[in-house]
């Protein structure tokens, strides 16, 4: 236990110091078979009840166990992200408020400000290449 706990301690930094903008889970993946299968060890996750690969890599909206493939990961991940929920929390909240006290302007300004907190957040994380979708948020206003 002691020597395989090492061996994927020693992965887990290595595979840390090449994670970059731009890169695909499937090649953090590939990068995690082959150091295993360097160190003379073999993957555990690969083929445990029919698990195709040999790392989980989970990328914001998946819980847990997500399975590598073609999805890239973005720049300014987490901070970013979590920045951008909380701007929606505030619509949220903007907006239970002007229910409550039945301000109709203030709801209309509260659903603009959700509507800005999706759009904000799908253009960077959802479809970050759809140059139609980004042109069609700014026409709307929702976006600088
Ligand atoms: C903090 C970021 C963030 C915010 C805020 C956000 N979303 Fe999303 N949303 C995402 C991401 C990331 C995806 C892509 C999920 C995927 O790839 O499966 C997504 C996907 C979706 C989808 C597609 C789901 C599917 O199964 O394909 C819908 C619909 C959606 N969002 C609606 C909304 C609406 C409506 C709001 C605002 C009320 C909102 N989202 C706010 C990040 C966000």
């Amino acid at each position: 236990m002691r020597t395989v706990g090492r061996m994927a301690a020693e992965t887990l930094h290595a595979v840390g110091s090449i994670l970059r903008p731009g890169m695909t889970t499937d090649e953090i993946n590939d990068f995690v078979h082959r150091d295993t299968l360097r160190m003379g060890a073999r993957p555990a996750p690969l083929n445990y009840l029919g698990f195709p690969k040999s790392v989980c890599t989970s990328i914001n909206q998946v819980v847990c166990h997500g399975i590598p493939g073609s999805q890239k990961l973005v720049d300014g991940d987490r901070s970013s992200f979590v920045r951008r929920a909380r701007k929606l929390q505030d619509g949220a909240a903007m907006a239970l408020k002007a229910i409550d006290g039945k301000d109709a302007a203030a709801l209309f300004h509260a659903i603009e400000s959700i509507d800005r907190a999706c759009e904000s957040c799908h253009l960077r994380y959802w479809y970050p290449n759809d140059q139609r979708a980004r042109q069609a948020a700014k026409d709307q206003g929702l976006v600088d």
